[in-house]
């Protein structure tokens, strides 16, 4: 369960997260979206407890494992890139075949595409347990199939362990297939909350409108 109440969040004079009241439930997925700078990142961080917050409350578990917004590689092969975590060579087995990677296994991860390397990313976060899980933007650099292999597994994840799974996204497709509840952040702030269909299919919604508006620039 996470309770946040009256949380706000200052870099000097600008205020970039300011929510009223916001809870997720035990088991629940949250998709979070809106624009660039609408505060998605800081309050995933805030919640990881990688930054303080500047007023209020965010009541998260004990146990929280967090995904970043920018993948990244140790050295050495796809394997160690897991198992570095203190996870079991079988766990990092399973994990790469479930997130299609299982014929680089033995590369380099340093070496590895965009895509590939998100995927790689998110096995060495779902290797381990945890009471919630935070995933910033976890299919921003994959294809279609990709994205498709990360939804499962963060589904399978969320169902072995009950956790509570925030995750933030620029994609409806994530937002539609593996969350129950989207929250649209504009501005720090909470512009929708609902469940993703009713959200998308509302033209007075900012950030649904740049999806059903056929934009061409
Ligand atoms: N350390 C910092 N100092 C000053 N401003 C910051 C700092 N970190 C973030 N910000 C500002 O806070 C706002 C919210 O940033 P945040 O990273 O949460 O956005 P976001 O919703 O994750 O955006 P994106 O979709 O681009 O990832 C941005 O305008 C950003 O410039
Ligand atoms: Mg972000």
């Amino acid at each position: 369960m996470v309770e946040i109440k009256g949380l706000k969040k200052r870099y000097g004079e600008r205020t970039v997260l300011d929510l009223d009241e916001l809870s997720f439930s035990d088991g629940e997925t949250v998709a979070l979206a809106g624009a660039n700078g609408s505060g998605k990142t800081t309050l995933l961080r805030i919640l990881a407890g990688l930054i303080e917050k500047s007023e209020g409350t965010a009541k998260a578990p004990g146990s929280v494992l967090y995904l970043p917004q920018q993948s990244y590689a140790f050295r050495g092969d796809l394997v160690r890139n897991i198992t570095i975590t203190g996870a079991g060579k079988q766990t990092a087995v399973e994990l790469l075949e479930k997130l299609g990677l299982s014929h680089l296994s033995g590369k380099k991860a340093k070496s590895l595409s965009g895509g590939e390397l998100q995927r790689l990313s998110l096995c060495r976060v779902l290797a381990k347990k945890s009471e919630l899980l935070l995933l910033d933007e976890p299919t921003s650099a994959c294809d279609a199939n990709g994205a498709a292999l990360v939804i499962r597994a963060i589904r399978d994840y969320r169902d072995s362990c009950g956790c509570t799974v925030v995750m933030s996204t620029h994609s409806p497709m994530l937002a539609v297939n593996a969350a129950d509840r989207l929250v649209v952040l504009e501005n720090g702030k909470v512009e929708a909350n609902g469940t993703p269909e009713d959200i998308l299919s509302n033209p007075g919604i900012q950030w649904a409108k740049t999806f059903t508006a056929g934009w061409k620039i």
